[in-house]
């Protein structure tokens, strides 16, 4: 784990002068259905971007909103959530829980000034490797157009109105 996570900082942390920038996303993917679409896009050997790097929880409903905002304090691009389709979680809920946090954490990233396109929530199932290529090359392209993520810019009060 700790070489993964020195491999993640070394990755996001490459100065330009280095190499040319490239966006690095980081995808939270559920075990059960997205991480097995991951899996079977590269089994099929289907072509994406190589900016994505996966976390697997096992569930999408094990996504805690701070793991978006930390992705971000890391120093990453973008960050994806992929989970199963309603009606397919493991555990029943979970996606259903998932859904209403990521709404809330839309609102928040917005409020920080983060762009839309650097947050995507979709579900893949464990079928679906083509689509899960389809969202990474499409994230990674609407990344590339924004460009390097320059931390928070808050464009409206988080706490209540006074
Ligand atoms: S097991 Fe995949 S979203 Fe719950």
């Amino acid at each position: 784990m700790a070489d993964e996570t020195a491999t993640i900082e070394q990755d996001t942390e490459a100065t330009p002068e280095s190499r040319e920038w490239q966006p690095v996303i980081l995808g939270i993917l559920c075990n059960w259905c997205s991480y097995a679409g991951a899996d079977l896009a590269g089994s099929s050997r289907r072509h994406y971007p190589e900016n994505v790097r996966i976390v697997r929880v096992p569930c999408s409903g094990r996504v805690d909103p701070m793991f978006v905002l930390k992705g971000f304090q890391k120093g990453f691009d973008g960050v994806m959530v992929l989970g199963c389709h309603p009606g397919d979680c493991h555990y029943a809920k979970g996606n259903y829980y998932a859904r209403r946090r990521i709404a809330l954490v839309k609102d928040l990233l917005s409020r920080m000034g983060i762009a839309e396109d650097r947050f995507h929530f979709e579900w893949v199932s464990a079928s679906e490797g083509n689509r899960f290529a389809e969202l990474v090359t499409e994230m990674t392209e609407n990344i590339r157009r924004l460009g390097p993520f320059q931390g928070v810019t808050p464009t409206d009060s988080v706490g209540p109105d006074l």
